[in-house]
Formats: C-alpha cells, structure tokens, sequence
C-alpha cells in the first residue's frame, strides 16, 4: 500500500462528493519543514509550509510553546510568504509543536521543532519514518564545517559511536522508535528528539462536508486505511 494508492482513493471519495452534490471534500494538509529536520541553532532559517489539493481550504499554520498555546503565523512569530510560513530567525523559544488547521476542522500531521543556542544538534527525520526504510542521523556541529567523531544515544544509553558523525539504521522497525541525542566530544551535547516510525498503513483522511447544511457540526469523516 502506498501513497499512489491512497490518493486513487480519495479521487474516487472525490467523485462521490462531487456527484452526490451533498458534499465538498476537504483534503488534510500536510505539514512539511524546510530544512527538513527537527533541531535548529539559534539563528537558522525555517520555512514551514501546508500542502494540500485544496487550496481554497484556508489552513492556517499554529503552534503551541512552552509559553503560548494556538498561536498563528504572523501573531507575533513568522512571516506569512505564499503558503509558507518562514522564521528568518529561529529562537530557543519557538521550541514547540506545530500543526496546520483548517476553518473547518481538520488538522495535519504535527511536528516537533526544537532549537538550541548550544553549538551542536542531531539531523533526525522530522516526519515519521517508513518501517523498512533507512534512516540517517547527522550529529552537526554550528562552527565545525567538516563531521566530527560522535556517540549517539537512543532513551538515555549509548548506542554507538561513530568516526565520521554519522549513523545509519538500516530497514527501521517500531524496535528503532525512541527519543534520540547525540554528542560531540569539546563541543556538547544535542537536544534530543524523538524518531517516530510508521507501519506499511496509511491513512487516507478526507472530509466530506455537507454542502447545503447550516449546522456547523454535520461533519462527515472518512477515514479509509489499509
Ligand atoms: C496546544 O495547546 C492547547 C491548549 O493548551 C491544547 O488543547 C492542544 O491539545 C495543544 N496541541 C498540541 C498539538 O499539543
Ligand atoms: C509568491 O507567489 C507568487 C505567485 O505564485 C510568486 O510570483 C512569488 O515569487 C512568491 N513569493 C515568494 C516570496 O515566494
Ligand atoms: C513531540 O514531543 C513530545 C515530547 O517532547 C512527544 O511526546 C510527542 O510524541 C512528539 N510529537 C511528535 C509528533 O513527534
């Protein structure tokens, strides 16, 4: 099953909506990170963005800090540029949990980001991980250019140790999921982050809104997984 599969799928909930005339689709978004990874140093640049089939849906990019909860791009943090939301300047505390919500309900996948004004971090995937795939962790430094030996951690134990600062798990399974860390010997320690891994489903998430209703709440979902 994959995503060619699943979006066979939703074209055909497509047709029905559109046939039956009783519904709109809605199509959730999809929350992707530019660059693609979980940790940043203080001072980098982040574009976020919601990509959807649906542009007319009005997704709207928020966040939830330590400090603040539900706020939106351009409320004191981001810059709305297109569909994107860019930080031209990332601080330790725009640290959180971000999401893409639309008016009418649905909400993406969510992301961690977390920033730090140490001088080193670990590359991680910042979506979810096929199971079967191979995954890369990068243990950078902010003023080295080239990699540095590391040790790379996984739920508080060291895992491994690698010359060239970086790791490769090989066809990851549920097994690898866990919160990982890394350091650098004269330099620090990384934040840590979680690597989450996702079985050989999807879901295929759609909304099938009734057209002509005046209430708010009759909303259909479709969850069709495989
Ligand atoms: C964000 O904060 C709100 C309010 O505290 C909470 O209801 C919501 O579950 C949080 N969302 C996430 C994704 O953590
Ligand atoms: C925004 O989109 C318009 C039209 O697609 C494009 O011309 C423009 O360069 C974009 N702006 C930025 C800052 O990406
Ligand atoms: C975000 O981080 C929290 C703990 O810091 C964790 O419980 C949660 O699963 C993470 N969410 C994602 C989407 O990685």
């Amino acid at each position: 099953m994959n995503e060619l599969f699943c979006k066979a799928i939703i074209s055909i909930w497509h047709h029905i909506c559109k046939k039956s005339s009783f519904f709109i689709l809605t199509l959730t978004a999809r929350l992707t990170v530019s660059p693609s990874r979980s940790q940043f140093f203080k001072g980098d640049f982040v574009s976020l963005s919601c990509e959807e089939d649906d542009s007319s849906a009005g997704w709207t990019l928020r966040r939830n800090t330590s400090k603040q909860q539900r706020t939106q791009c351009g409320d004191g943090w981001g810059t709305s540029v297109n569909s994107s939301c860019d930080i031209s300047y990332i601080v330790e505390r725009d640290s959180g949990v971000y999401w893409c919500e639309s008016r009418e309900g649905p909400i993406s996948n969510m992301v961690n980001l977390t920033v730090t004004g140490g001088s080193v971090i670990l590359q991680s995937p910042v979506l979810p991980v096929m199971e079967g795939d191979d995954v890369t962790l990068l243990c950078k430094t902010k003023t080295t250019p080239s990699n540095l030996p590391a040790a790379f951690y996984k739920d508080g134990s060291l895992i491994r140790k690698q010359p060239t600062g970086h790791m490769t798990i090989q066809h990851v399974s549920r097994s690898d999921e866990g919160l990982y860390k890394c350091d650098i010997s004269g330099h620090g320690e990384s934040p840590s982050s979680w690597i989450t891994v996702t079985g050989d489903t999807l879901t295929c998430l759609c909304f099938c809104r009734f057209q002509h209703s005046q209430c708010d709440d009759n909303l259909m979902t479709v969850f069709a997984l495989f």
